[in-house]
Order: C-alpha cells, then structure tokens, then sequence
C-alpha cells in the first residue's frame, strides 16, 4: 500500500507512534559507499520497539520484520526521520508500519521516503505472550490504518497456517 506516514500523519491518529532522527556516520557506510540496510533495519526495529513498548507499556520482543522495501539510497551525513506507527494489535502481537525518510541537510528539500516494512511485536508478561489493550478506532485515518494492519495480521496467521 503507498501510504506516506511523514506527510499524512495527522492529529486524528492517536494510536501509538514514536519518531526519531539520525545523521548518518562513516561507521554506517557498506562498500559501496552508502549507508549498510542492516544499519537501517536496526533503527526500524528499534523505533517500532518503543512504540510496542508505549501501547502494552511492558516487555516486547520483535517477532516478524515483514516487506522491507529500501527505495533509495541513503548516504553519510544524510538526516533520517524514522516513523513507526501502531497501525493494529492482535491479542498478543502488534502490527507496526514503519517508515524511513531522508534529507539531505546541505538542501531545502522535502524529505523524501527511503525505505518502509512492517514489524510485529509481541508483548511478553514472565516470558509469555500476553494480551495487549485493544484499539479504538474513532476516525478516517485511523480506520485506514487499522485495516491495513487486519489485512496484514490475517495474511500472516493464513502463511503460518499454511506451513505447518
Ligand atoms: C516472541 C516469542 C516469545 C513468541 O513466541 P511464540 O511461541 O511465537 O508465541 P505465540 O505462538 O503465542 O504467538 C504470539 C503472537 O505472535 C504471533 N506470531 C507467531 N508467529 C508469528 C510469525 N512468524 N510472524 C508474525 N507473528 C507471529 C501470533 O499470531 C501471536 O499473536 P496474537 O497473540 O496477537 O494472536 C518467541 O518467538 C521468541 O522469543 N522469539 C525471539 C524474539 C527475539 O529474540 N527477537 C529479537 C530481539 S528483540
């Protein structure tokens, strides 16, 4: 789904979200000279990490890093805006829609999307899966978001389903 968290986001979404911001350093750049996807990855999973955490406000692990998409490169000394967003929550799991963008700070530019995918967290209480508050969905944007997060949930259940 093409959806644009840094430009749509909107005061009428209040399920959880965390951004955060980086430059790029020397010790983040691959052989070819821009930054390493793992270095990416990481801060994907780490964002979509304290969103889990603020929704089931206890102990989370990452579960699933699903359709990671890296649409252009990013390169030393970029500014990267990451953006997760709780988008649904099963009993257990959360379904987090996670965003990169880039700027480059020697310019005025929009920033622009670089990469995007989808983790899902599960909340843990003495090592067990636990149940996570619901969601309610009170607008637009938000019942936007939740579908696509039902969708993706039912998707992955089928996919587990279908390999045992
Ligand atoms: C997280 C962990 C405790 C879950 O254990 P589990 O045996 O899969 O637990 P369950 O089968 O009860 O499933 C828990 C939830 O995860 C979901 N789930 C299970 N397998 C999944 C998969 N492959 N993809 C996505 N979701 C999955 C289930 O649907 C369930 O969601 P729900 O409660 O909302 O319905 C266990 O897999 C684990 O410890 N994994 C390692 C985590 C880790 O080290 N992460 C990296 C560092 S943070």
């Amino acid at each position: 789904m093409n959806y644009d968290l840094y430009h749509e986001l909107n005061k009428n979404i209040s399920f959880a979200r965390a951004t955060s911001e980086y430059i790029m350093h020397p010790n983040q750049l691959n052989p070819q000279g821009s930054i390493h996807g793992g270095e990416l990855i990481k801060i994907m999973d780490m964002v979509a990490g304290i969103v889990a955490r603020k929704h089931s406000r206890g102990m989370v692990l990452s579960k699933r890093l699903d359709d990671i998409v890296f649409h252009k490169p990013v390169y030393l000394g970029d500014l990267v805006t990451v953006i997760g967003q709780l988008i649904y929550v099963g009993r257990s799991s959360m379904e987090i829609m996670v965003q990169i963008y880039r700027t480059k700070v020697s310019d005025s530019l929009d920033p622009e999307l670089v990469v995007s995918g989808f983790v899902t967290m599960v909340h843990l209480v003495d090592d067990t899966p636990s149940q996570v508050p619901g969601l309610v969905v009170n607008s637009k944007e938000e019942r936007i978001l939740y579908e696509l997060g039902k969708k993706r949930h039912q998707e992955i259940r089928e996919k587990l389903m279908n390999s045992k």
